[in-house]
């Protein structure tokens, strides 16, 4: 392929992933969204391996096989609760790449000199420390997702002069790689560092303020491919680098406002955070328990309902009967509505996906913020496994989840939890409004629990 029809393809390609992204930004323009990225992507590659720089096709298309084959088998079988670490571990292997790619540019990098060659090797050391820094928290993001390592925060003795003696060691050893002092050896120093200190930097942020650290990976991982792009001197992937780059710090910057958490503590690592005491065991008096019949009688009276999902209700899969209860409802003539916490499940939009996937109307699915004063006026909301994110203990000072705005379920009538247990939510603090005089417990597997209500109502 001549360079101008690949300048052309690459053209595109770029526009075709800003398409994606403006169509990923609302739900009913999601799905074009993903096929003009898909389209895009398919155009990137190959215009990539048909440029005169690439050779060796037949390895190329080996590799693409055995990746394409894993991608496509990972993507079908994994549920939609674990989408979160699957993301984390895709955004690993971006930083290894980078890793990778960083190493062999520096080894084999042909004739430069002055100017070029510093550029070169600023380029090279940036690629490695920001893809090595990703790969650990990545892998550190994947570990608290997935429940396999805990999810509260490490606080080591000094955790933050550690991260400012890493970012010390590494600025001094960039100085020493350019000019040519230490060479490799810096850059491997480097790696071990920059390895430790991404680590480090995730293993250090709690639990609750684990989606900024989803976004922030997103992130990293976009800046990590966007060094890769300068290193290969390929502008396509620079710009895709810059655009995940730039649209995960804009999401992590929503976030952190969701959260009302400070943008600079959460992506330094929780700097000047406080520590917490973590009391998931406490209790607050008694809980009142109910049954499938009783809440269908109170929803049967009820004119204003709400519904509040959350993590719980995409790992019980409830989506469904849900969706089939609030149109039971509104076809008996009653308003019922959606409050979606921003951070509510384990990815950004998730309950989003799982209720437009269960066909509920977009127009009755509102924001925390468009509907967290109407609850004064809800005769009953039902709290489908949520629990973090309708905490009234985040109003109160010394907790994980302190200042994080929640939405203000006991302010109506009467709740209704629907959870299998009394336990403490994603991050490890008790409830108290399980135990307030309007809440009622319906506890049990939340999919069984609504299809009983179904066939009570
Ligand atoms: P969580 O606080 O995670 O609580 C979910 C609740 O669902 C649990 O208390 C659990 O109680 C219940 N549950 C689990 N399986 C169930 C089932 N089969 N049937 C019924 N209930 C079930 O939920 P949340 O309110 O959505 O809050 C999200 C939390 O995750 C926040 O702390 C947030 O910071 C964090 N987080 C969010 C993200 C993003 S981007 N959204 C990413 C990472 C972390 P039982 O075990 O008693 O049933």
């Amino acid at each position: 392929m001549s360079q101008g029809l690949i300048t052309a393809a690459y053209i595109i390609a770029a526009i075709l992933f800003i398409g994606s992204l403006n169509g990923l930004s609302s739900q009913e323009s999601a799905k074009r969204g993903n096929v003009f990225g898909i389209i895009g992507m398919i155009i990137a590659v190959i215009a990539t391996i048909a440029s005169a720089q690439v050779s060796g096709l037949g390895y190329i298309t080996v590799a693409m096989a055995v990746g394409a084959g894993i991608g496509v088998r990972l993507a079908l079988k994994v549920e939609m609760t674990s989408m979160p670490e699957l993301i984390a571990v895709l955004h690993s292997f971006v930083g290894l790449a980078a890793v990778f790619i960083g190493f062999n540019s520096y080894i084999d990098h042909g004739v430069l000199l002055g100017a070029a060659k510093t550029i070169h090797d600023v380029e090279v050391f940036l690629g490695i420390f920001i893809g090595a820094v990703t790969f650990t928290g990545s892998i550190v993001a994947f570990g608290k997702l997935s429940g396999k390592v805990n999810s509260s925060a490490l606080s080591l003795p000094g955790k933050n002069w550690i991260n400012i003696a890493a970012l010390t060691a590494s600025a001094l050893l960039l100085v020493s790689f350019v000019s040519g002092d230490l060479g490799l050896t810096a850059l491997i120093i480097m790696t071990v560092i920059a390895l430790a200190f991404g680590w480090h930097l995730v293993a250090s942020i709690g639990g609750a303020d684990m989606p900024v650290v989803v976004s922030m990976l997103n992130s990293y991982s976009g800046w990590a491919a966007a060094a890769t792009g300068f290193m290969l001197a390929n502008d396509l992937l620079i710009i895709t680098g810059a655009l995940v780059g730039s649209s995960g710090a804009i999401l992590s910057y929503i976030m952190c406002k969701a959260m009302n958490r400070s943008f600079i503590s959460v992506i330094l690592g929780g700097f000047g955070n406080e520590e917490f005491v973590q009391e998931g065991g406490e209790e607050y008096g008694e809980h009142f328990e109910t049954s499938a019949q009783e809440v269908a009688d109170s929803l049967a009276a009820a004119k204003n309902v709400i519904i509040v999902p959350g993590y719980g209700m995409a790992v019980a899969q409830a989506q469904y009967p849900v969706a089939e209860l609030t149109k039971r409802l509104r076809d008996k003539g009653k308003n019922v509505r959606f409050g979606i916490h921003p951070v509510a499940g384990r990815l950004p939009g998730h309950m989003n996906v799982l209720l437009a996937e269960s066909k509920v109307p977009y127009d009755i699915v509102l924001e925390m913020d468009e509907i967290n004063d109407d609850f004064p006026e809800t005769d009953v909301v039902l709290v489908i496994g949520a629990n973090d994110t309708v905490n009234p203990a985040a109003n109160e000072p010394g907790t994980p989840i302190s200042g994080m705005p929640v939405l203000s379920v006991w302010e109506s009538e009467k709740v209704v939890i629907f959870k299998r247990s009394m336990g403490a939510g994603y991050a490890g603090v008790q409830n108290p409004l399980f135990f307030k005089e309007n809440s009622e417990m319906l506890l049990g597997d939340a999919k069984a629990s609504v299809d009983a209500i179904l066939s009570n109502l």
